[in-house]
């Protein structure tokens, strides 16, 4: 039997797939650091990330966010890292698998590149072998180690459970004396303290929601769409090298501005109504996470202006409060006291935000606020019966002495938001 692949499929693989599987937007040094940081914290404990699995034709491969953080590899399901530091083998210390490859899989969805020198330079791991591999691989490591380190967010209970503690429970009933010990909070907790590098890439997923909110602005009006407002935001992030929403864009006039996850974004806007547009793009694999209520006429009813500035101080005010040791549960009580003196306690049923990265609720690490991290403030008041949701968000950085707001430069006050509309409708 000839197991020699054709050569115009080794053609292919070798030259199409290593950009679209890999991050570019950060350099191979910042994965390695980050992956070197992780097998310093395990000391002796073996630990191990997956991708995950899936990816259709109708659902898009989401990997596993800290996989993403360690390795900048994104299409490659089924993929793991195992970190197994005392490995005698330097080299072998930080391993990535990758699925084994399937000709006739990759004529459907994509080609894949082989292991060689580009690949291991390309991903910047000296070692890459195939998950046929991985099981004897994570055996010999726990039978030296004899500690297993779980890296993953714990399920809830009515789910399964988190994939590295399902393979270790299994390693551990075949391998005398093996320990499981929770170490979830590191990733998290490295994810959360953002590089120069991760910031640019927030900044500027910031700067691309900017210039989609004005597109939006350019041709809001009575009568016009929801539908047309979304396709303008994508239209003018898009314009500035976003690769596509952070999340799915909330785009709701009248009552539904009320609606927290509304995503049919199909209703006609009409005069007198507010409308909230909790809307943002990723680039480089950084979200951002902005919202903005805006009057569909550009003039706040007083009604209106007056729930928009109880939010807004309560936004101001809960800003004030970020600095490095707050709680997000103090910065929200800094925005609930104002809303609840002036009587909208109730209408504002959900928190004060979260922290900001590869994903746009990204991973939360144990403890208080500290520099370096992103976290989003959206307080909010939704009075159904008046047809009235409001909701500011910004984006803020954590800074040693306090913090500052990334997304300053999207207008807010009310005066500034009439005369953006003004300004900037065609
Ligand atoms: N865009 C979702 C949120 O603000 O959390
Ligand atoms: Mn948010
Ligand atoms: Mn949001």
């Amino acid at each position: 039997m000839n197991l020699t692949p054709p050569a115009e499929y080794v053609r292919r693989s070798k030259a199409v797939t290593i950009p679209a599987m890999m991050d570019t937007s950060l350099r191979p040094t910042e994965y390695a650091s980050r992956r070197a940081r992780v097998l310093r914290a395990l000391k002796r404990g073996v630990g191990i990330v997956f991708a995950g699995e899936g990816g259709s034709l109708h659902d898009r491969f989401r990997p596993d966010s800290s996989f993403v953080y360690l390795t900048g590899i994104r299409d490659e399901p089924g993929a793991a890292v195992l970190f197994d530091p005392t490995n005698p083998d330097p080299l072998r210390r930080c391993v990535l698998f990758l699925k084994p490859r399937n000709p006739e899989m990759e004529a459907w969805d994509g080609f894949r590149p082989p292991i060689d020198a580009a690949l291991r330079k390309a991903t910047g791991f000296t070692r890459i072998f195939r998950t046929l591999a991985l099981p004897g691989f994570l055996t010999d490591a726990l039978r030296r180690s004899k500690q297993a380190c779980c890296l993953h967010k714990f399920a809830v209970y009515d789910a399964p459970a988190s994939p590295d503690l399902a393979v270790f429970r299994r390693v551990a009933e075949r391998v005398p004396g093996v320990g499981i010990v929770d170490m979830s909070n590191l990733l998290p907790s490295l994810r959360a303290v953002k590089s120069s590098a991760e910031q640019l890439l927030i900044r500027k997923a910031i700067d691309a929601t900017h210039e989609g909110h004005r597109s939006l602005l350019a041709i809001l009006r009575p009568g016009v769409n929801e539908r047309d407002l979304h396709r303008a935001l994508e239209t003018g992030w898009n314009r500035k090298g976003a690769s596509g929403p952070a999340y799915n864009p909330i785009v709701g006039g009248g009552v539904n501005s009320t609606v927290l996850h509304y995503h049919a974004n199909d209703q006609e806007l009409h005069d007198g109504d507010i409308l909230c547009v909790d809307a943002a793009a990723t680039l480089g694999g950084y979200a951002a996470d902005i919202t903005r209520t805006y009057p569909v006429s550009g003039k706040f009813s007083r009604e209106q202006r007056r729930i928009y500035n109880i939010v807004l101080e309560a936004q101001l005010a809960a800003i004030q409060a970020v600095r490095p040791g707050a709680y997000l549960h103090q910065v929200d009580a800094a925005a609930r006291a104002v809303i609840e003196k002036a009587g909208f306690g109730d209408a504002y049923i959900h928190g004060i935000g979260h922290h900001l990265g590869l994903d746009v609720h990204d991973a939360t690490p144990d403890g208080p606020l500290r520099p370096g991290n992103v976290v989003t403030i959206e307080p909010g008041i939704y009075l159904q019966n008046e047809k009235i949701g409001v909701r500011i968000e910004d984006d803020i950085l954590v800074t040693p002495s306090g913090r500052r707001n990334l997304s300053a430069a999207i207008p807010k006050a009310a005066d500034e938001v009439e005369a953006l509309i003004r300004s900037l409708r065609r």
